[in-house]
């Protein structure tokens, strides 16, 4: 994992680099919001661009570069429209029931009854998501409610979607995504919508913060960050699931997005529920950026002091002093065989190989242990705590023998096995024990000739029984390196093939996060389409309304003499029928005496002038015609409009 300081710049190809134009975006977007969208990806920033400019008529990215370096406001607009805040009630409702019965058990199971349960919604958009899991959460604490302590953190980019998440307020279609039990239960019903209710918003504190760069919480019980990194670069993601795995509590839980993975990070998270993208936090290090844990530690540094207790745990020292002092040499190691602590003087067993720097044990034990040692790991993963004595290992040109002793250790939350590997140099009490004998006996006996004569026998027949081992521990040296290295060129082989389907899944996984977000993308524009026509919709019945209430004959004609529309009085003077909308004027027979229409309408479209005519019909009622343009709002000629006023009462009603 490459660690990143919030000022590195990562690899070319994952930012977006091939426009100096685009950068000089980013760089009013970063500007204006502190925000650095260069390591977004650049699908969908672009996309985004090029509907701003669409709604603002510009064609060319220089143009539009220009104009947001002189509208804010458009800033601003480019700035919310890049967040993509979709959102809903219980997204992926299955996703959400799997928190209940999956993801808050296990954080329960290892939770004290006084210890606050702790939750991180990073990219809460408008609320909507961190008000799902808080409902979750209570009705899965059911009667325990009201004596468990919660904190929920939710963040986001912007102050605006805050704002709205945290009054909780949200338009009657809510109700489409929650049931009518939970309507009832944790909101309130309000003018045009619903509230979730006061209790529910007391127990989430919501705030700005920005998930590249900013400290995230600490000591968490779950954090989910959904539909946030499907966004965001290679680069970003790699650098933001360490810090995760740096936040939460040993057991923390991850929920992910449904097209969300933890990607290369196997290592730190392990799948509960891989469906429905829970995962539990594996027990590590975190290999977090340290501009992060510089951070964290001084805020940690301040609540140790805030909550130091006040008498000292002596018996807590005092075992870490003599555990410091008298612990056999001995390690703890993970599955894979990688040491993670190491106890007393393993001095006497270690010698690690040369080449590749590693921690697995294996590659760091004197010779004549690997074998044993591995025999006995796998034993003591099928059976527990396996003991081996007489374990003949060299040293020094010579042998020495020594016995360990493998125990697995047990309750470990987020499910990784550990083992502690304990060491003992056998010879150790041999030799000891003699030399307390002869001692003992010297002063009375004085038989010293004869006891180092059968010391001497002893050795020799040691020194035999030795030679006889190293022999047959160098033909099964031997024997385990050629089944090595078949072992080698099989899992090469194995290795690749996994390479391959690993480059494919991960093909499958990007062409996915794509479709996700075009999706997504597709669900704002259709919503903003929605209300574009409902708008529509309202002006073209206002229309209606006020052509209908007009009393007055009025036709509207396009440039090619084609009727648009016209008000009802039109009918009777210029003897039209609803289905006339769409013919040329001058196919009908009006029932005032005009003048060659078709000439005045196009004298009219050329010259821009309005034109009057004084016209009578059939009963010599007189009206005064006029023709004036019609224009758009964008100032085009798209016709004319006809209006005929009735001389003959205004006359007499003056
Ligand atoms: C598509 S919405 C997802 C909302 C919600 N998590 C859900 O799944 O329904 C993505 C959200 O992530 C937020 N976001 C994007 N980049 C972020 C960052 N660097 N830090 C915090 N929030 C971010 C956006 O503002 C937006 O509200």
């Amino acid at each position: 994992v490459k660690v990143l300081g919030p000022d590195e710049r990562p690899e070319a190809e994952e930012r977006i680099t091939p426009d100096a134009t685009l950068n000089k975006i980013f760089f009013l977007l970063r500007n204006f919001s502190r925000v650095d969208f260069s390591f977004y990806k650049p699908g969908t920033i672009k996309r985004r661009i090029t509907r701003r400019m669409f709604l603002r008529k510009i064609d060319k990215l220089e143009a539009y570069l220009q104009y947001l370096r002189r509208h804010r406001d458009e800033v601003e607009a480019l700035f919310n429209d890049v967040l993509i805040n979709v959102t809903s009630f219980f997204r992926e409702p299955d996703s959400f029931e799997a928190l209940k019965t999956v993801a808050f058990p296990a954080i329960m199971a290892q939770k004290g009854a006084d210890v606050p349960i702790r939750i991180w919604v990073p990219g809460c958009s408008t609320g909507e998501e961190v008000y799902s899991i808080a409902i979750i959460l209570l009705e899965f604490l059911g009667e325990k409610a009201p004596n468990t302590q919660i904190q929920i953190f939710a963040t986001d980019l912007s102050e605006g979607i805050i704002s709205k998440a945290r009054a909780g307020i949200y338009p009657e279609s809510v109700a489409m995504d929650i049931s009518s039990e939970r309507l009832r239960r944790f909101f309130l019903k309000v003018e045009n919508g619903y509230q979730i209710n006061k209790h529910i918003r007391d127990i989430v504190v919501f705030e700005k913060q920005d998930l590249a760069k900013d400290p995230p919480f600490s000591k968490l019980d779950l954090i989910s960050c959904r539909n946030v990194m499907i966004y965001m670069s290679q680069v970003l993601q790699k650098r933001i699931l360490p810090l995760f795995h740096y936040a939460l509590n040993p057991g923390g839980i991850l929920f992910l997005g449904s097209s969300e993975t933890v990607g290369g990070f196997g290592e730190l998270f392990v799948p509960l529920d891989k469906k429905n993208r829970i995962y539990t936090k594996k027990t590590m290090q975190s290999p977090v950026p340290l501009d992060f844990v510089a951070r964290f530690h001084a805020d940690q540094e301040i609540r140790v002091n805030a909550e130091a207790p006040k008498t000292l745990d002596l018996q807590k020292i005092g075992e870490q002093m003599l555990l410091y002092r008298y612990s056999p040499p001995s390690v703890i190691v993970n599955d894979r065989l990688e040491i993670v602590q190491f106890f007393g003087q393993t001095g006497p067993f270690l010698d690690p190989l040369p080449g590749d720097a590693t921690l697995n044990l294996l590659r760091m034990v004197k010779t004549g242990l690997h074998l044993e040692l591995r025999v006995a790991f796998q034993k003591a993963k099928r059976d527990g705590a396996v003991r081996k004595d007489g374990v003949l290992v060299q040293e020094d040109g010579g042998l020495k023998t020594v016995n360990f002793e493998i125990s697995p250790i047990k309750n470990i939350p987020g499910g990784e096995r550990y083992y502690l590997v304990v060491f003992e140099e056998a010879n150790r009490s041999i030799i000891e024990e003699p030399k307390k004998n002869k001692t003992q006996a010297a002063p009375a006996t004085k038989t010293g000739k004869r006891e180092m004569s059968q010391l001497e026998l002893e050795n020799k027949r040691l020194k035999e029984e030795l030679d006889a081992s190293r022999e047959y521990l160098q033909s099964i040296i031997e024997e385990q390196r050629t089944t090595n290295e078949e072992l080698r060129s099989a899992n090469e082989e194995i290795q690749s093939s996994n390479e391959e389907l690993q480059s494919i899944n991960e093909e499958l996984e990007t062409a996915k996060e794509e479709l996700q977000s075009t999706n997504e993308e597709l669900t704002t524009v259709n919503e903003e389409l929605q209300n574009r026509n409902e708008e529509l919709s309202k002006v073209n019945s206002d229309l209606s309304n006020l052509l209908s209430s007009v009393n007055i004959p009025i036709i509207m004609l396009g440039n090619d003499f084609r009727i648009r529309r016209f008000t009802p009085m039109a009918e009777k003077v210029m003897n039209l029928i609803p289905s006339d909308v769409g013919r040329p004027v001058t196919d009908v027979k009006p029932n005032v005496k005009t003048p060659d229409l078709r000439k005045a309408i196009q004298r009219t479209i050329d010259s821009l002038e309005i034109q009057e005519f004084r016209v009578e019909d059939n009963d010599k009622k007189s009206y005064s015609m006029r023709i004036r343009p019609y224009r758009t709002l964008d100032n085009k000629i798209d016709g004319v409009v006809i209006v005929l006023l009735d001389i003959d009462t205004r006359r007499a009603k003056a």
